[in-house]
């Protein structure tokens, strides 16, 4: 072990937005490095592939030192142990969440009692914004650049617009 404390920070990112690169960054003091892991539901209609999405996630964090995207796949925390990270953190924006992420949380210490899940309180300011509300905004033509960094903002309105 290099005795380097690494983080993972879980979720769909379609796309990344500036509430997730929040809980990104917190954790980026929280830790020595920080892998953003980009999974792929196969019960969710994404706008971007994985690889697009890890894309984007990489492009959103590249100024943020330790911090890294890879693609996430097989189960969380197998892909948590196999880089030596002993945290999974994930945001909370409201009691809806808990829910969930308490059964997640519940199932991946039963599946790899070693690894500990973080809740961190999303940020008051993109406290509860969604990918999903993001790309319905976008679609009817309104205005996400608030949320997103610009290359998001550029990706979504290619693709929403048919461009890409
Ligand atoms: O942003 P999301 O869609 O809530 O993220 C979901 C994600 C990728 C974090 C979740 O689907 C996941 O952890 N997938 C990997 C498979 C796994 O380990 N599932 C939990 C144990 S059943």
């Amino acid at each position: 072990m290099s005795g380097q404390r690494v983080a993972v920070v879980p979720g769909s990112y379609d796309p990344i937005t500036r509430g997730h690169l929040d809980i990104v960054r917190r954790t980026s003091a929280l830790a020595d490095r920080v892998i953003v892991a980009v999974g792929d539901n196969t019960t969710k209609n994404y706008l971007f592939t994985q690889e697009e999405r890890v894309r984007l996630a990489a492009a959103s964090v590249a100024d943020l030192p330790g911090v890294s995207a890879e693609p996430l796949t097989g189960l969380l925390v197998d892909f948590a142990a196999q880089r030596g990270a002993g945290i999974i953190v994930k945001g909370l924006r409201f009691a809806g969440d808990f829910d969930y992420e308490l059964q997640m949380a519940h199932l991946n210490s039963h599946l790899q009692p070693g690894i500990e899940t973080v809740f961190l309180p999303a940020g008051r300011q993109f406290g509860t914004i969604s990918s999903s509300l993001l790309r319905t905004i976008a679609h009817n033509g309104g205005d996400i650049s608030e949320f997103v960094t610009p290359e998001v903002l550029s990706a979504v309105t290619a693709r929403v617009s048919g461009r890409a």
